[in-house]
């Protein structure tokens, strides 16, 4: 029943795609995702690859800069980082403003939305230098105001960076540690947490990587851009889904629900539940992140010393079996994606659920940052500015409020 005629514009045809199922709005030389195959690449390298061999600190540098770095070229990087994980005083006083059971989403976002006014000397997008300066300081920035969102909520006090421990030792160390104590990130951890930030750094044009682009392409500032692209990635239906997941699989614990009734309602849409941690605009296969954390999140869980996960586990593998072989799922190509392992791991690393999303937003943010430089530097990038196809009134005549 839609009128036709105003899809023809001026400027051409107007293509209706409702959620860009098949518009390309860039173009882009940072990732490449082949959805049927299963394939992930940043910057050409296969993301098994990078998982088996690389570091997060090395990746968010390929993806940022396009290469892998000498060795030179990685350690002064990561001086570089090092030196600016420090948040300004005035800025932790924030963190007091918001109520003690706040998410620590939303907090995120406001901080780094923030960083804007503390940072006035590196907002301008077409300046190389303050573009480099600002990209090092929300690198090593995020990990800080994560742990202080995290302190925040439990009531403990925040903790200096120490800038003798890597970008992963000093994000566990502010968020487990005590002043008093003399805390020392567990190994497994800390190679488990650099993985999964591995395997979220990028993911081409999802929903909060066009949302950086799209505010960044009315030359807002990166950090304005990234808080933005924070608040996209709350949302359920995307960073928000590890969250959902692991609520999912406590509730069937619990006894709300069997595997299998669950699977039940899932099928007949009832109340229009989901099997979170499934599906993907993109893979219509296995999402070979998935994969590698399923190769390991058994080990992993084993690492880190938990056995908290295991009853949890067992729920989520037959929830998987049951799909797998079923044909509502085999039809519309669900497999499981990257969060339906994720929240397992991060419980038993120990962050409590509403920690999840956040842990995915500390590894997106090489991916948002190297997006945004990339659509800045391009020569060709016009603001944003989708068409619509108007399906309301026709022209009618003002009704005065007595005559209604
Ligand atoms: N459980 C049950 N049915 C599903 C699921 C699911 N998880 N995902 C899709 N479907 C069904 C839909 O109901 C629809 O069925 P229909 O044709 O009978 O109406 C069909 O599969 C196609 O689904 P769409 O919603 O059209 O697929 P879309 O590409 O728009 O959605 C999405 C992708 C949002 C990821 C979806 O699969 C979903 O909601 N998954 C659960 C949430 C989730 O895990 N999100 C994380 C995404 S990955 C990430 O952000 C890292």
């Amino acid at each position: 029943g839609l009128n036709i005629s105003p899809l023809l514009s001026k400027t051409g045809f107007v293509t209706l795609d409702s959620g860009f199922v098949n518009t390309a709005s860039c173009t882009s030389a940072v990732t490449y995702i082949d959805g049927d195959a299963g394939i992930l690449r940043y910057r050409g390298y296969p993301i098994e690859q990078l998982a088996a061999s690389s570091t997060f600190v090395e990746v968010s540098y390929l993806l940022i800069y396009g290469e892998l770095p000498t060795p030179a070229q990685l350690a002064d990087f990561e001086d570089r980082i090092r030196r600016h994980t420090l948040l300004h005083e005035d800025l932790k006083l924030f963190f007091n403003g918001f109520p003690r059971d706040a998410h620590p989403m939303p907090v995120l976002s406001s901080a780094v939305s923030a960083l804007s006014t503390f940072y006035q000397d590196s907002l301008n997008p077409f300046d190389a230098e303050q573009v480099e300066i600002s990209t090092v300081r929300l690198l090593a920035k995020l990990p800080t105001i994560a742990a202080y969102a995290y302190k925040k909520s439990i009531g403990q006090p925040f903790l200096y960076p120490d800038n003798s421990l890597t970008l992963v030792q000093n994000f566990l160390r502010m968020t487990f540690g005590l002043p008093a104590e003399n805390y020392e990130p567990d190994p497994a951890m800390v190679k488990a947490l650099d993985l999964l930030f591995i395997l979220h750094a990028d993911h081409e044009q999802n929903c909060s990587t066009s949302t950086v682009r799209l505010v960044g392409s009315s030359q807002a500032n990166l950090f304005a851009s990234v808080s933005a692209g924070i608040n996209a990635l709350f949302g359920p239906l995307h960073g928000g889904a590890n969250q959902a997941v692991l609520e999912m699989l406590e509730k069937i614990a619990r006894g709300d629900d069997t595997a299998d009734t669950f699977m039940e309602k899932v099928k007949n849409k009832q109340d229009g539940v989901r099997l979170m941690g499934f599906g993907h605009r993109v893979y219509k296969n296995y999402d070979p992140r998935a994969a590698i954390i399923k190769k390991t999140a058994d080990e992993i869980l084993r690492g880190v010393g938990g056995t908290a996960g295991d009853e949890l586990l067992e729920i989520a593998l037959r929830l998987e079996e049951i799909a797998l072989s079923d044909d509502y799922f085999i039809e519309r190509k669900l497999y499981p994606n990257v969060d339906f392992y994720t929240g397992l791991i991060y419980k038993a690393m120990g962050f409590p659920t509403k920690m999840f999303t956040v842990l995915f937003a500390l590894g997106r943010i090489p991916g948002w940052i190297a997006q945004w430089r990339e659509m800045i530097e391009d020569k060709d990038t016009k603001i944003g500015r989708p068409r619509q196809v108007y399906i309301g009134a026709t022209e009618r005549d003002y009704v005065s409020i007595g005559d209604r």
